[in-house]
Order: C-alpha cells, then structure tokens, then sequence
C-alpha cells in the first residue's frame, strides 16, 4: 500500500505540475482528490488494514495528502500569476483605461443633519428615542394639556385616521409633533430624564415653499431636580455652536404652548450676517428657531412624575427648517421629492 501511494503521489506531483490551466488543474482536482478520485478511495481503504499496518500507513498518507495540497496551491498560484501577466500584455487590454465607476450613495442632507444633532445631544447625555409616526388623541393633545376643546387644538391641523376609537385615547391621528414622546418617555423611564426624539410629523395643510404636510422635527427634554430655563439656554447654546461650527447666540420669547408654562420661542442669532441685519433675517439679526418652556405640572403628573420635587423643559425644532437654514435651501418641497439633480449636491 505504501508504494502504491507513493506512485500515486509521484503521478499526481507530475500532472500537477504539468497542468497549463487553471481548468486543467481543476480536472485534476476532480480526478484524484473528488468524491471518486483515485486517492480519495486509496485513502478509504486504509481502513481495512491490520491494526499494526494502520497508524503507519496512515501517517503516510497524511503526509502525501499534506505534499499535493501544497504542490496544488503553489501551482494555482503561478498560475493566477501568468494569467494577469497575459492579460496585461494583451495587446486588447489597456490598463490607461478608467475603470468602472462605482457610484457611493450617500445619506439624505435631513438625515445628515440628523445624525450631527443626534452626536451632539448625545455627547451631552441625551438618549435619542425613537416614537410612533401614528399615535393616540391622549398622547398628541389630552397628556400635553391641550383638552378637546381647547383652542389651540386649532394650531395643528390634524389627520385623522377614520374608524378607530377607543375611550381612553379617543381618535388615532397622525402625530402633528414629536411631543407625544414627552409622556410615553417619561411613563417609560420616569425621572430624571434627558432625551431628543429625531422624527417625522404630519400637518394637514397646503404646500408651499415653506410648508408640507410632512416634515422632521427633533423634540427636546430635560427632568431633572433644580432645573431652570437658564440650561435649556445653554444646551442650546452649545448645541447651535457646535452644528454650525462658529458661535452663535440664542435669545428667548414669550411663546404660547399649552404644555409648558411659561413659554417660550428661542431665536438664533442670524448665521449669515453674525446678527448684524440682513435680508434673510430682515434686519432683526434673528432667526426664529424654535418653540420651548417648563414642562406644565399636568405634563409632569401625566408621566407620573411629581412636580414638586421634579422639574424639566421641553423644546421642539424643525429638523427640516434647521437643514434649510444649514445649506441654505430656499424651498422645503425639495428636500422630499427625491430629486436626484438636487440630492446629489450634498
Ligand atoms: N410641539 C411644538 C410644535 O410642534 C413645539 C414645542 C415642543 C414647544 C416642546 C414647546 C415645547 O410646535
């Protein structure tokens, strides 16, 4: 047996290295190592030898088994080798010629912007919370302090979804804010609480070059002991600084929104003029930014948390005006129409 496989190896050594091909080497591959081959059942039968004979022939043929694997791998090396060499000598192949180019998508300009608030929250504590686009009555208006017959019901105008009632959370709509994640975060992970909650919103209105009826805002909140408005200004602060990479200044005023008392509207130092007055922010040096104030006691008792030993702030940004202001586009209807022309300037 041991001279039949040292033949053998001698055979398959020889026609290895003879092989001109890599499909010829394969062939060979087929014919001796496959599931027929001739060392494949040379090898099957080591099992019927005598139990003297057994561990010596069988190491033997490990070792021819060891040498062809070798000899297979370093000829399909040279092989590749000559190959390339060949077709690069190949009077049809011209290496100057560019290659295929491999077109990169990239993320949307919304979601690249997204991802820097996002870095930033995060790098100041924030949890970013994901919510539902789709939501209850109770979570968009009742838990906010906005009652079905309050007024400022009217601020929003709402999608109903139609066939859907249940006597608690009333009518499913969907969300006209990102502030329903206020109470389901705070009914969720309780007090003390730092989240953002990147996502999109649903208003029933006409378009036009500053309105659709969707758009992404980011809603902000804080609960924690001793909290006052003076942090809300310098988180703001320090999160505008740092998205826009230069210092900006942030200034509040008196706003109206049912589920935070008081109120507040937050402006931005205008980004093209460094606040000195020009067009853009019609010689105010400000820009309107976004709406904020002291979560409401009912807010906070909503999530069943105790206002009289927590306190907290909530805000709420378009995430879509801030990547307008950002790259400076003039028309909020492009940023959702999936124009190529225009999505791949960013
Ligand atoms: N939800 C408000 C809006 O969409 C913004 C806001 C959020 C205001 C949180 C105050 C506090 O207009």
């Amino acid at each position: 047996m041991k001279s039949l496989l040292e033949q053998l190896r001698a055979r398959i050594i020889q026609e290895i290295e003879s092989a001109k091909t890599q499909d010829e080497l394969k062939n060979i591959e087929i014919k001796y190592l496959g599931r027929n081959g001739e060392l494949t059942i040379m090898l099957k039968g080591l099992k019927d030898l005598s139990a003297e004979e057994k561990p010596v022939i069988g190491k033997f043929a490990n070792e021819v088994k060891i040498d062809i694997d070798k000899t297979f791998k370093g000829r399909a090396e040279v092989l590749e080798e000559e190959n390339l060499a060949k077709a690069c000598s190949n009077d049809d192949f011209d290496t100057t010629m560019p290659g295929t180019k491999f077109k990169m998508g990239h993320l949307h300009p919304l979601f690249q912007v997204q991802r820097d608030v996002e870095r930033i929250f995060g790098q100041m504590g924030f949890a970013v919370i994901d919510g539902l686009e789709m939501d209850s009555e109770y979570y968009n208006f009742e838990s906010l302090n906005i009652p079905e017959t309050h007024p400022a019901r009217d601020m929003q105008d709402t999608f109903f979804i139609k066939d859907k009632y249940h006597d608690f959370h009333k009518r499913m709509v969907m969300r006209t804010h990102t502030s329903p994640l206020q109470v389901r975060s705070m009914e969720k992970y309780g007090a003390p609480l730092r989240i953002i909650v990147p996502g999109r919103v649903f208003r029933y209105e006409a378009t036009d070059a500053s309105h659709d009826a969707t758009f992404n805002q980011v809603e902000g909140m804080l609960i924690d002991k001793n909290i006052s408005l003076a942090h809300l200004k310098g988180v703001m602060t320090e999160f505008l600084t740092r998205l826009f990479g230069k210092p900006v200044k942030v200034r509040f005023r008196p706003g109206y929104f049912p589920f935070v008392e008081p109120g507040i509207e937050l402006d931005l130092s205008c980004l093209l003029c460094d606040a000195k007055g020009c067009r853009v922010c019609k010689h105010t040096g400000w820009m309107e930014f976004m709406g904020a104030g002291m979560t409401h006691p009912n807010v906070l008792r909503a999530g069943g948390i105790d206002p009289n030993i927590y306190q907290g702030w909530a805000f709420g940004f378009g995430l879509t005006r801030l990547t307008m202001m950002k790259y400076n586009i003039d028309d909020i209807r492009l940023l959702m129409s999936g124009n190529l022309k225009f999505l791949n300037q960013f």
